[in-house]
């Protein structure tokens, strides 16, 4: 039986997944959304008021993950929605055709929760829900997340951090800043570990 490890999905990691769900007249619809390990075979996305997804999600209890890294698809589905030619059935859901990896997820659990962020008061749901069957496509997937491309592009600002200076100084520091709270979300911790040295030693002397 396949489960979350065997698609590279780690405890405690968030991945940039794009979710496939059933709109009210039946049609496919894709968007971009991180989705939490929380175990081997359960997983928690928190979804943002006003989605199709959320919608969805509410309507129909079940809902597609897919594994890919297809910039366009990633690029389509958050602008629009991916064309019916990128779809396939699956479990009476959809599932993006060309997916290194694609899940069916069952919800067994909906919060809705109001909470003030950065922009103001945010108005989710929070969902957990059972992993049901994997269809893997590749002998080695390897999901997308953000932590490692966040350390990599930490450590370019900081092998420039002597060429900077004024504007272009704060410019990289709101920068370095914001790298280091993504890594810390999403990272596991040799990630939040590799962003602590790279934040050290970019506040050295400062
Ligand atoms: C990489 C990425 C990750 C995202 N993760 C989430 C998420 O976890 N929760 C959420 O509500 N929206 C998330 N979004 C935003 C949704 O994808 C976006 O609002 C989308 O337009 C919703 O489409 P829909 O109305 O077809 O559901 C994410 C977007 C991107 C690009």
């Amino acid at each position: 039986m396949l489960d979350l490890h065997s698609i590279s999905m780690r405890r405690g990691m968030l991945y940039e997944t794009i979710i496939t769900t059933v709109n009210s007249d039946k049609t496919p619809n894709a968007a971009p959304i991180g989705v939490i390990c929380k175990d081997k075979d359960e997983i928690v996305v928190y979804l943002h008021e006003g989605s199709r997804t959320i919608k969805n999600i509410k309507n129909n209890g079940t809902f597609v993950v897919n594994i890919l890294k297809d910039p366009l698809v990633f690029v389509e589905s958050t602008m629009g929605n991916l064309s019916l030619e990128y779809f396939l059935e699956f479990n009476d859901n959809y599932a993006i055709q060309e997916a290194d990896a694609y899940f069916l997820a069952k919800v067994n659990d909906l919060k809705d929760i109001e909470r003030k962020d950065q922009f103001g008061i945010d108005k989710s749901s929070i969902i957990r829900a059972d992993v049901e069957e994997i269809v893997k496509n590749k002998d080695c997937v390897e999901p997308l997340n953000r932590a490692m491309y966040g350390v990599v592009e930490a450590l370019v600002y900081l092998t420039r951090k002597d060429m900077v200076s004024g504007e272009t100084e704060k410019l990289y520091n709101l920068r370095m800043k914001e790298i280091s709270r993504i890594v810390n979300k999403v990272g596991a911790k040799e990630h939040k570990e590799a962003i602590k040295k790279v934040m050290t030693a970019w506040n050295e002397g400062k």
